[in-house]
């Protein structure tokens, strides 16, 4: 798959809840074979040398060359990103990164996800078959909207820090329910989204002996390798996390601190 850096055309760019933003751009050349987990680096102001650095996102959807991106304003490019309207441009490169397993078999396959881990883990699910997709989130405000799971076939649960939709309470409290009722023997899990919630489904997952995979989102400057800045410790050293991920297998990552 070729790596390309271009520059699109915003088609649409606008809050969709109280947490997310979805962006909408064309490029048949960033679509082109793309699995769900891999990334986009995206340059905000490509005309501007501030900010300097993209800032990396998963792709949400693809739709032939259509491209949306859901994200989560968090801090100054984000913020940029979500000034821009319809006609403004990006120079995007991409496709990045190591995508999830798509096909898992002999196995009832769970997604947990929350946050920023969202969006690759829907795409995950509406491309491939899967049994759960489990979401957490801090409030109701911040679920997605049914129309954007309606294509996802798994069975899906919520959970939410305060309780206003789904159980109340953390997304790994709907994990522990669904190994009780299967059994961890036939499971495989995939995860993405905040380093506690990831650190607390791995955990899970070593006790109980179920394999899978977590998407490192960590931060990331160049995105191809050449900095060093998203190394990621594996028994076999560090690794840059752009190129050897984000997505891991579990046994490949090596917990740095607590
Ligand atoms: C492979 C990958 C895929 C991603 N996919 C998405 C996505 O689909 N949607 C989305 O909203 N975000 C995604 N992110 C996170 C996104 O890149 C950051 O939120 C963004 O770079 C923040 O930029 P900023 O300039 O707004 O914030 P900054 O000013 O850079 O940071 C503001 C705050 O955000 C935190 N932050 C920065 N980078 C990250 C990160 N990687 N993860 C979590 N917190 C971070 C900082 O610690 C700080 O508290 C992804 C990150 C990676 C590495
Ligand atoms: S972001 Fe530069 S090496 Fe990964």
């Amino acid at each position: 798959m070729k790596r390309v850096d271009e520059t699109v055309t915003i088609q649409e760019n606008k809050r969709i809840n109280g947490k997310y933003y979805k962006l909408v751009f064309k490029s048949a050349r960033l679509a082109r074979g793309v699995q769900a987990g891999q990334f986009l680096h995206v340059q905000i102001r490509p005309d501007a040398v501030d900010p300097f650095l993209r800032r990396p996102f998963s792709y949400y959807r693809i739709q032939h060359d259509r491209i949306e991106v859901l994200y989560e304003v968090l801090g100054r490019g984000t913020e940029l990103l979500a000034g821009l309207g319809k006609g403004s441009h990006l120079k995007i490169m991409g496709p990045l990164g190591k995508a999830f397993t798509q096909q898992v078999r002999g196995k009832k396959r769970i997604l947990v996800a929350g946050g920023v881990g969202v969006p690759p883990l829907v795409f995950l699910a509406e491309k491939n078959p899967v049994d759960y997709l489990l979401i957490g989130t801090k409030s109701r405000a911040e679920v997605l909207p049914k129309k954007e799971l309606s294509k996802v076939r798994a069975e899906i649960l919520h959970a939410t820090n305060d309780g206003s939709y789904g159980v109340r309470g953390f997304v790994t409290a709907l994990l522990e329910k669904i190994i009780q009722k299967e059994g961890a023997e036939c499971l495989h899990i995939q995860t993405c989204g905040p380093a506690p919630m990831m650190n607390a489904v791995m955990d899970i997952a070593k006790r109980e002996g179920i394999p899978g995979e977590a998407s490192m989102e960590e931060s990331m400057a160049c995105g191809v390798g050449a900095c060093l800045g998203c190394m990621v410790k594996t028994p076999e050293g560090w690794v840059p996390s752009c190129i050897e991920g984000p997505v891991f297998s579990f046994d490949r990552l090596v917990r740095t601190c607590a």
